[in-house]
């Protein structure tokens, strides 16, 4: 690889398990998050939602009916299947579909075999982190944890999420903590989280690259902030590729806020250089990927 980088800090540009290998197998699943690892994950990505009783699950979507098997086995309430209608202990009776591309439908991956017992069922962020510690001890790697606080802001999940990372030991730098939201309430929020309970995490504003009269912007779930004002609150941004400019990158990098862009979705390895190799040459510091392999192998190479 190249002597120097130009992301913000010098390093490697990070490569993100966008719901685990999530091309591969059942999103947000400890499966899929293992088989992350194995394929040299710099980050796991799992995106939180509340349960009706308070717990934090591995979920992107508000209701459980795109990635599980809910409604074979649940009647729909309030005429919906919310996360946040349904407990933990229904949710832990479920099984998480396969639904990526290049999936199998039998939830396999050639030459993989899950360490846990049940691994394509939702898992708790608690249980995620349990699974990160264990395989970074066994296998004498830094691999860190990137949380979305799912929009739109609710304080009781933000307060969640800190108390969580706390009691399985996620609180300074070395522990690689990169939260991230796409409401700018939360960012404000999570930032003074942090501060009042004297963690260290990086913590990223989610959005669309805004250009208006010149100056760069996020639009997030609740409004758009300038890259100045984000600065004040946050350490970097993640947004949608395609709206990045090496000028977006450059300016966020003069106000000191890395940029990490979401989602790359290469089918082949070729495909994956073509598509992400542009955006490192402008010094993009991380990207989110379903195909953790081919990440790694762009980053690699360069
Ligand atoms: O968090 C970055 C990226 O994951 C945002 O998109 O909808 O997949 O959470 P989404
Ligand atoms: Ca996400």
């Amino acid at each position: 690889h190249a002597a120097t980088y130009d992301t913000l800090d010098g390093t490697a540009p990070i490569v993100v398990a966008h719901r685990g290998a999530s091309g591969y197998l059942p999103e947000e699943t400890l499966g899929s998050y293992e088989l992350a690892m194995q394929m040299g994950a710099d980050y796991i990505e799992p995106d939180l939602q509340l349960t009706s009783d308070g717990h934090l699950v591995a979920m992107h979507d508000t209701t459980l009916t795109r990635t599980t098997n809910v409604s074979s086995l649940f009647a729909a309430r309030n005429g919906s299947y919310r996360v946040s209608d349904f407990t933990l202990a229904e949710i832990k009776t479920l099984t998480v579909k396969p639904t990526g591309a290049l999936s199998e439908p039998d939830s396999t991956y050639p030459g993989f075999t899950p360490s846990m017992a049940d691994p394509y069922k939702v898992p708790t962020f608690g249980e995620v982190l349990d699974t990160l510690t264990a395989y970074n001890a066994a296998n004498g790697t830094k691999i860190g944890i990137y949380p979305e606080s799912k929009a739109p802001h609710d304080p009781v999940k933000n307060r969640r999420i800190i108390e969580v990372l706390k009691d399985k030991g996620y609180t300074s730098a070395e522990d690689r903590v990169i939260l991230q939201t796409f409401a700018n309430e939360s960012v404000v929020d999570l930032n003074a989280l942090l501060a009042e309970n004297g963690m260290e995490a990086e913590l990223a504003q989610l959005g669309s690259v805004v250009l208006s009269g010149g100056i760069y912007g996020v639009r997030g779930s609740d409004g758009t902030n300038s890259l100045a004002d984000i600065a004040k609150f946050a350490t970097g941004v993640g947004v949608s590729f395609g709206g990045i400019t090496e000028a977006f990158i450059r300016d966020a990098h003069a106000l000191g806020l890395k940029v990490h862009a979401y989602t790359f979705r290469p089918l082949s390895e070729d495909e994956a250089f073509a598509l992400i190799n542009p955006y490192l040459d402008w010094g993009l510091d991380g990207f989110f990927t379903d195909y953790t392999d081919f990440g790694r192998a762009v980053v690699d190479a360069q």
